[in-house]
Parts: C-alpha cells; sequence; structure tokens
C-alpha cells in the first residue's frame, strides 16, 4: 500500500474511533435575550438565625410523616428566628412552613417555607423560600420566590450555613443571609 492509502485507513479509524467515543453533543438549556437590569427595585440583605429545635417539651418542629426509611421524611416548623445565635436573643421573625427529606440518596431536604417577620420595619412582611437543602455542605442556596408587605415582588437568594448541630437531639441553629430585590 502507498502511504496515502495508510493514510486514509488511519483517518477512517481515527473517525471510527472518535465517532464512538466522543458523547453527542447534548444542549438543553440556551441564552435567548438579555434583559435590562430594572433600577426601580430595592436591594435588602437580612441576617439572622434559625433555631430548629425538635427536642425536649416545646419542639418548634414536628415531623408530620416519618416513612420507615427516612426518604419522604417531612417536618412542620414554626422556628424562630434571631438577631444572634443564642437562643434567648432577640426574635425578629419565624420561619413557618414544612421542610421533607426529597431524596432517595443524600440528606437533601426540600424546603418550602416563610420567613415571617415580627420586629421592626419588617414586622407584618413575609418571605416565601423554596429551595433545595443539602445539609452536609458548608452553604446551601435557596431561591426566595416571592414576598409580602414591604417585600412584595420579592426575589433574591439566601445562604444558609449551619452554626450548631447536636446530632443526639437533632436541634440546629442556622445562620441565614438573604439578599432581596423588592418593589
Ligand atoms: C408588630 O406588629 C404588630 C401588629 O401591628 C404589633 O402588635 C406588634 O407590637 C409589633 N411588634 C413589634 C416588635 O414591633
Ligand atoms: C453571612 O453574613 C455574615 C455577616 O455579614 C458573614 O460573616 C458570613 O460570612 C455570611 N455567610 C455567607 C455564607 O455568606
Amino acid at each position: 500500500m502507498t502511504s496515502f492509502q495508510n493514510y486514509i485507513i488511519f483517518s477512517i479509524y481515527i473517525a471510527l474511533i472518535l465517532s464512538t467515543t466522543v458523547a453527542p453533543n447534548i444542549t438543553f438549556s440556551e441564552h435567548f435575550a438579555k434583559l435590562r437590569p430594572t433600577t426601580s427595585k430595592k436591594m435588602t440583605r437580612l441576617h439572622f438565625y434559625f433555631h430548629d429545635i425538635v427536642s425536649g417539651k416545646n419542639p418548634t418542629a414536628k415531623i408530620i410523616i416519618r416513612p420507615k426509611n427516612s426518604f419522604g421524611m417531612t417536618a412542620m416548623i414554626d422556628d424562630p428566628l434571631t438577631v444572634d445565635t443564642k437562643p434567648g436573643s432577640t426574635v425578629v421573625g419565624r420561619a413557618q412552613g414544612l421542610y421533607a427529606l426529597a431524596s432517595q440518596h443524600e440528606p437533601a431536604l426540600l424546603m418550602a417555607m416563610n420567613f415571617v417577620f415580627t420586629y421592626g420595619k419588617y414586622n407584618g412582611s413575609a418571605l416565601s423560600i423554596m429551595g433545595r437543602n443539602l445539609v452536609v455542605d458548608a452553604v446551601r442556596e435557596m431561591p426566595v420566590i416571592g414576598g409580602m408587605g414591604l417585600f412584595r415582588y420579592a426575589r433574591g437568594y439566601a445562604l444558609a450555613s449551619t452554626v450548631r448541630y447536636n446530632p443526639k437531639t437533632g436541634d440546629a441553629v442556622v445562620q441565614y443571609n438573604v439578599t432581596v430585590m423588592h418593589g
């Protein structure tokens, strides 16, 4: 065979290898437009601590669904939100809603809750959070999907990080940093 024929055979060989090993170019999203950011909105940051108390006489979180394996476990919460990590510090609101173990493979919770503020300027206003909370991660991000009162039209995100967790009781203190745009 001439070297040209060798080259052709080699090229076909390479093409065959590539066609069988390279993953097809799968896309499932596209950016189709850029929006001009609106300037009329306010930006607010909030910082507080979420006390999830499952033990003792006055729990603030109650398991309402307790399946045989933990997948599906669901708790209803009315957790105080305070300015400091100490449970006795000033309460600025409550986290009311539920969390449920929504992963079969990881400790990932579905969080569906309202932060109902009861202190100062935001007394009577609330934010709605709906997101995924992989509790073993140092920082978890959850979307803020809406709000009411001074937080009407709210959109943003919450960053949660565990400050204290007692594996014996299940009690936890979680720091929340919330950033929202609102009306
Ligand atoms: C929050 O608002 C309610 C209802 O207006 C009022 O009764 C309560 O004293 C207020 N709390 C604080 C801490 O301002
Ligand atoms: C949350 O805010 C506090 C206080 O501003 C800051 O020290 C901390 O690093 C922030 N945490 C995250 C995860 O952004």
